[in-house]
Formats: structure tokens, C-alpha cells, sequence
């Protein structure tokens, strides 16, 4: 595969950081996939390949049909690559720098604000700490206005979390109770730009779906538990109308930023949905995070990633804000925007196009996701897993526990 004037032959490319696990297994059912056959009849045939750092020419033409990037939101020689790639040479994304750079948690927050949804309220408070620029003093001095944090917080209301305006990793989060927490937390944020954002109480449920493409997995999250117990498998935990309104709200999030791989956070109180983390766009699908749905994972991220390559699905960066804030501005009522905002969301993924291509050339994927799971090369990675991310005290323990979770999802889907 060494260029992209042949239609028939696709490389898809992995940019990652530390992760083996779901790349093994990519690749494994990449290779166990075989050629595919578009709605022609014409076949296509796919490989995968790790990408390297290295120099490159701004004029150079990538090998690549499309990219999966894990590291870019760290490590800046590869994503200028891909912005390089993404503008020059139309390469499919999940996801594009451009779409996620200037559109971190507070973009989001702000957009969805405006979309109508139920972000809890949010305000952003100045820096603690002077920026560090030879201008700021003076701009400080004439322009920066003093305020009353105590105010603010007022205004939001207790308790309340402070968090990173461009949070991820639980860096920097606080829950505060009262003023004297608040000036502890504000003092301790520094150089870090901090929202306070109104608490969200006594909710019944915190769904975390994973979206990848057109298909969400929502999860039932338990953030005070250890990493490997945080989604619990349940089914069921939403009552018809949240559960359809925490899809409609994965969707359109991601349909509104192009983000394709990423996963969102809503507490549920009854039936009322509050987002408040949405802009994950490098989502953790480790098998020691997502156990159970891991094999959900990589069969979706499997269809997707062919879907995108073998019909040629060109990469949008450019954002239909205008069609969502029209839907927003409306007469409708708030079930009749997320209705409108979700048929937005499925032109775009082309969802039924998607879903038709799943059902004929991609009609094995199930069952060959279900046999590999099965199989003993599927329990060498899940072993392997476990013998990296955990102390050696902890290996048969983590195996058996994992084992069990696999085999519980292997149950259920026989
Ligand atoms: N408004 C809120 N109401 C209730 N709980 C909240 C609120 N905001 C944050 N939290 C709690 O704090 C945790 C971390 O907040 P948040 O998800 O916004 O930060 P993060 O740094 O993006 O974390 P991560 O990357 O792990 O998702 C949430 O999982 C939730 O448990
Ligand atoms: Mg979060």
C-alpha cells in the first residue's frame, strides 16, 4: 500500500501514546477482517499501520486514508502533522486537531448553553497568578477589574466544583463547600484558568457514553470507584425518555464539533439530563477501564474506521453552527429541538447509510468480534493487559476479574 491513487487498497494509521491493548486488537481484526465489498461489488482491501515521528516535508503526500490519534493532545509534532494532513491532503480524522484545539470543555459548555441543554450554571473566573507575558502588568494594572470571588460563588451558588476551563484527567477539580474551601481551591489553581460551576445534587444516575461514529454505548459510572470498577454493567438504569435524551445529546455534541471517538458525561436527576463533561475527544477504551464494553468498542471503532475508508467519506472541518443555533432559536420545545438537533446529527454521520453498510459488507464483523473475544489470542492481550497496568501481587486477581467480565459480556451476546 504505498499510495492513495489506489481506491481499492486503504492504510489506516494509529498515532498512540503508551496504549497496546485495543491497537493489538485493532490491528488482529483488521487482519482478520479481510477485503471488503463496497455497494458496487467493487473490493477493497485494508491494513493498519503505527505512525512514526519524524521530520516531514510540508508538501509530502501521507499513505494514510485515515488516522486514529490517541497522542496529538500532548504531543505537538504529530498533531501539526495531522493538521498538515487534515488541510492539504483531505485524510479522515477521529478526531481533526482543528475540531478539538479551540473547542476544549468550555467551547463546549458554551455551545451546548446555547443549544438549549441543561448545563448546570457556569461562570469563568480570572487567572490567580499573573500570566506569565512582559505585557501583563500593565494590562493588568489598567484593564483587569477587581472581584469578589466570594460574589461569584454566590451567584452559582454551594456547593459548587471548581475545575480547568480546559479540564480532562480530573486535574485540578474541586468540589467546594463553602467560602473558606473556595479561596483554598482559587489560591491552589495558579496559573490554571478555572470555572465554578453549580454542583449537581443527589443525581440518580451518572451516564458515561462512549460515542464512536453514529453509535453510542451508554454506561452507567461510578467516578468514586476505582478505574477498573467505574462502569458498571447494568442495563436498563434509565428510564426510556433519559436514556433516548442522553443519546440524542451524545450525538448531537458530537455532530456539532466533528468529534467521531469520544464520550460524555450526564447526571440524571428523574428524567432530567445535566451534561457536564463532553469534550473527551481521546476517550480511554482500555480493556482494564471498559472491560465488558470493550468488545463494543473495538467492533464499533472497527466499523466505523472501514465505513469511513471504503466508501470515501470526506472529512468536514468546517462546523454547521447555523443549522443547530436555528433549531436553538425556534419555536420548539426543548423534546422537539433535541428531535431536530438529533436528525442534524444523523445527516451528518450519514446514519443509515452507515447502518445499510453494516448490514451487507460488514454483516460478519459480530461474529468475528465474538469469535476473537472467545479466543486464546484475545485472552494473551487480556493477560498481557493486566501484567503492565497492575503490580504483580495484583495479576491473578485483575486476570480472574477481567475473565469474568469477558465472559459475562460473551454470555450475553452468544
Ligand atoms: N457540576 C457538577 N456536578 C456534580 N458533579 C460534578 C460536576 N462537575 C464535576 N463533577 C464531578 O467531578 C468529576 C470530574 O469533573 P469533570 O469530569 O468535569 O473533570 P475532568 O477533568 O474532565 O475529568 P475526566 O477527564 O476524568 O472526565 C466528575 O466525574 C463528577 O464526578
Ligand atoms: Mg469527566
Amino acid at each position: 500500500m504505498a499510495d492513495r491513487t489506489d481506491k481499492s487498497a486503504h492504510l489506516l494509521g494509529l498515532l498512540l501514546g503508551t496504549e497496546e491493548d485495543w491497537p493489538r486488537a485493532f490491528e488482529e481484526l483488521v487482519r482478520k477482517l479481510g477485503p471488503v465489498r463496497d455497494a458496487d461489488g467493487r473490493e477493497h482491501r485494508l491494513a493498519t499501520e503505527r505512525i512514526t515521528i519524524e521530520p516531514f516535508d510540508l508538501r509530502a503526500k501521507p499513505r494514510y486514508d485515515l488516522v486514529i490519534d490517541r497522542l496529538a493532545y500532548w504531543y505537538y509534532v504529530p498533531r501539526e502533522w495531522l493538521k498538515k494532513v487534515a488541510l492539504m491532503d483531505g485524510v479522515y480524522l477521529l478526531n481533526s486537531p482543528f475540531t478539538f484545539q479551540s473547542m476544549e470543555k468550555h467551547a463546549a459548555y458554551c455551545a451546548m448553553i446555547r443549544l438549549g441543554l441543561k448545563v448546570p450554571d457556569t461562570w469563568l473566573v480570572p487567572y490567580k497568578n499573573p500570566v506569565d507575558n512582559a505585557r501583563y502588568a500593565y494590562t493588568a494594572a489598567k484593564y483587569n477589574r477587581p472581584f469578589d470571588l466570594d460574589e461569584v460563588a454566590d451567584q452559582v451558588g454551594y456547593p459548587l466544583f471548581m475545575k480547568p476551563f480546559d479540564g480532562g484527567a480530573w486535574r485540578g477539580v474541586s468540589r467546594i463547600k463553602d467560602p473558606q474551601t473556595l479561596h483554598e481551591a482559587y489560591d491552589a489553581s495558579g496559573e490554571m484558568l478555572m470555572h465554578l460551576q453549580a454542583s449537581v445534587e443527589g443525581y440518580d444516575v451518572f451516564a458515561r457514553s462512549l460515542t464512536i461514529g453514529p453509535e453510542s454505548m451508554v454506561m452507567k459510572f461510578r467516578p468514586e470507584l476505582p478505574m477498573h470498577d467505574r462502569y458498571a454493567v447494568e442495563h436498563g438504569f434509565l428510564s426510556e425518555q433519559a436514556g433516548d435524551e442522553v443519546l440524542s445529546i451524545s450525538r448531537l455534541i458530537n455532530a456539532f464539533f466533528r468529534w467521531e471517538f469520544n464520550s460524555c458525561e450526564s447526571l440524571v436527576i428523574g428524567d432530567q439530563v445535566h451534561p457536564i463533561d463532553y469534550a473527551n475527544a481521546c476517550p480511554d477504551i482500555s480493556i482494564t477501564s471498559l472491560h465488558y464494553y470493550f468488545p463494543w468498542a473495538i467492533g464499533t471503532l472497527l466499523k466505523w474506521s472501514v465505513f469511513c475508508a471504503v466508501t470515501g467519506r470526506k472529512p468536514r472541518l468546517d462546523l454547521d453552527t447555523a443549522n443547530y443555533f436555528a433549531v436553538a432559536d425556534s419555536d420548539r420545545d426543548y423534546a422537539e429541538k433535541l428531535t431536530e438537533y438529533r436528525r442534524l446529527a444523523d445527516d451528518y454521520f450519514e446514519t443509515e447509510r452507515y447502518q445499510d453498510f453494516c448490514a451487507t459488507a460488514l454483516s460478519g464483523v459480530d461474529d468475528l468480534v465474538r469469535d476473537w473475544v472467545a479466543s486464546k489470542d484475545f485472552d494473551d492481550l487480556l493477560v498481557d493487559t493486566v501484567r503492565t497496568t497492575y503490580p504483580a501481587a495484583e495479576h491473578d486477581r485483575f486476570v480472574a476479574h477481567f475473565r469474568g467480565l469477558i465472559g459475562l459480556w460473551l454470555k450475553d451476546n452468544a
